[in-house]
């Protein structure tokens, strides 16, 4: 293992427009560790998010995923590593079964039977009916297919982004604990953006906080 943390930020700037949406933000993501990112509406949680894995660009600062510039990954290496989960969880067509293999198939990993059920239990799917189309679930339950299929792909970093944002507050507590102990439990970093500072102190090691401009 190395001993780079996961994720560095180094005074990283973005704008949209030549609108400033944050600057100068840094902060690093350690092993094991559930980092909380929070802020109002607009401040820029998303992008920070879709920055980590290379999918914007910033205009200042440094991003690194193990101590490499993630503009120097292969994009396709560098996101099946480091997963976003995006806010609005995105279904392929097909069963739930078709989500869960395809990304395995695509990086050319076994489908095993008893990890797929262990990662639907560990986001709290289990029992479900995997031969039911995807894209019938509830928001809730796609965002956690959507966790169930990153988990496969044994990543060394999880983004979360407004992981419990579709979940009543039952299932809000429940997901909560799981991805308390996802980092642990994978020996992965975790980063989990909410608007709800109380939600991020609840349940992470450690709160970002961004102001928005
Ligand atoms: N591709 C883009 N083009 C232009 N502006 C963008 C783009 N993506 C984001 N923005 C703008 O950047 C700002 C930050 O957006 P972002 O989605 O990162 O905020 P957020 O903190 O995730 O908000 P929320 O809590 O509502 O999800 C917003 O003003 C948004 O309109
Ligand atoms: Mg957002």
């Amino acid at each position: 293992m190395t001993t780079s943390p996961v994720l560095e930020f180094e005074q990283v700037a973005m704008d949209f427009d030549g609108k400033t949406v944050f600057k100068d933000l840094s902060f690093e993501l350690h092993w094991n560790e559930t980092l909380g990112l929070t802020g109002p509406s607009g401040c820029g949680k998303s992008t920070v998010l879709r920055i980590a894995v290379d999918l914007a660009s910033p205009v200042e600062g440094e991003v690194r995923f193990l101590g490499t510039s993630v503009s120097s990954w292969d994009p396709i290496e560098l996101r099946r590593r480091m997963i976003l989960v995006p806010q609005e969880a995105s279904m392929f067509p097909g069963t739930i079964r078709d989500n869960l293999e395809w990304p395995l198939r695509v990086h050319k990993l076994p489908v095993d039977e008893d990890k797929m059920q262990e990662v639907l239990e560990h986001v709290l799917l289990w029992p479900i009916d995997l031969n039911k189309i995807a894209a019938n679930l509830s928001g809730g339950q796609k965002q956690r297919v959507a966790m169930a299929r990153a988990l496969l792909l044994e990543p060394e970093a999880l983004l979360l982004d407004e992981p419990t944002s579709a979940l009543d507050a039952k299932a809000t507590l429940a997901v909560e604990q799981t991805i308390a102990s996802l980092a642990k439990a994978h020996d992965i970093g975790v980063v989990i953006v909410t608007h709800n500072k109380e939600q991020a102190e609840r349940f992470t090691s450690r709160v970002i906080e961004m102001k928005g401009e």
